[in-house]
């Protein structure tokens, strides 16, 4: 039984253009067909835990344009409490750019819009939101002071601080010990802790005082290192049609399992196995699994789920 989670960040329209390859500067590029799915990295972690069974509540901005309105009635479809979403009619709904190539690399630009206006004071004011969650996710597509001030709120609350550094920029000291769980992909980590080298970035950040951190890496699995040793969990191997949002399942898959009181090791072998099938499929949010479909997937490989 998963007790609940509260995800602050970021929901955008994804406006999705396939692409035979990414463009150069300055080029003009013929693509095939357009499509826009509902994104954002907030959003997506928030459907991609609440379709595992979590109980999801979210914190962010939207406009009160159409994408807005669509926005919030997808999450609320997939059960995600929205009642700490604001309309804001000072701002357009964020957007973001895509470019999905024939070999299911993206491209992502994202203009942030209504995201870029949830405030410290909108964290605070919805502190309510952070009594009972266990677990408290957090990226980095909303200001850099609401998420200091929402991973405050979550070890004030006794929640684990899950942080998905994304996309990456340099961040405080304070906020780094803040998080319990740090999960970057191989480039955050590099920026992160300014080694290229993965192993000399781990131990930078280890010795910035990190408690957790977890490093997707791609078609190697992923890594949680602590200061008590380090675990590796394999990839699934899938054909990828789209890698959108393989890292928000991951992130989501993450959450709920902490919240269902899982093991480190079973969170991470969860969260594989959700990037590995949401880039089976084409879309932020629609390429994110069900419970059932997770368990069967995990059930057809001999894993005791
Ligand atoms: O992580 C994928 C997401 O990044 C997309 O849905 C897009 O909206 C951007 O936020």
């Amino acid at each position: 039984m998963s007790k609940p989670i509260l995800v602050v960040g970021s929901l955008n329209m994804d406006l999705v253009v396939s692409v035979p390859r990414h463009p150069r500067p300055g080029e003009t590029l013929l693509g095939g067909a357009f499509h826009t799915f509902p994104g954002g990295k907030g959003a997506n972690q928030s459907v991609a835990a609440a379709r595992l069974g979590a109980p999801v509540r979210m914190i962010g901005r939207v406009g009160t344009d159409k994408f807005g309105d669509t926005l919030l009635a997808t999450l609320q479809a997939d059960g995600v409490d929205t009642r700490f979403v604001q309309q804001d009619a000072q701002a357009a709904s964020g957007v973001a750019l895509i470019t999905v190539s024939a070999d299911g690399q993206n491209t992502i630009v994202v203009a942030a819009g209504a995201n870029g206006r949830l405030s410290t004071a909108d964290v605070q004011a919805a502190e309510d939101a952070f009594a009972d969650a266990v677990v408290v996710v957090l990226q980095l597509e909303i200001p850099l002071p609401a998420v200091e001030a929402a991973a405050r709120l979550g070890r004030k609350h006794g929640a684990a601080v899950v942080l998905n550094p994304a996309p990456a920029q340099p961040l405080s000291a304070e906020l780094l010990a803040l998080a319990d769980y740090l999960v970057p992909n191989q480039s955050e980590l590099e920026l992160l802790s300014g080694e290229p080298d993965l192993e000399r970035g781990i131990r930078a950040l280890l010795e910035r005082g990190l408690r957790n951190l977890v490093v997707t890496l791609g078609e190697r699995g992923a890594r949680w290192v602590s200061a008590a040793g380090s675990v590796e969990v394999p990839a699934f191997a899938v054909r990828a049609v789209d890698t959108v949002a393989a890292g928000d399942a991951f992130v989501g898959a993450f959450a709920a399992a902490l919240a269902e009181g899982r093991p480190v090791q079973d969170a991470l072998l969860r969260g594989n196995a959700a990037g590995a099938l949401a880039v089976t499929r084409a879309g932020a949010q629609p390429s994110l699994p069900a419970r059932v479909e997770l368990d069967d997937f995990l059930r057809e490989r001999g894993i005791k789920i």
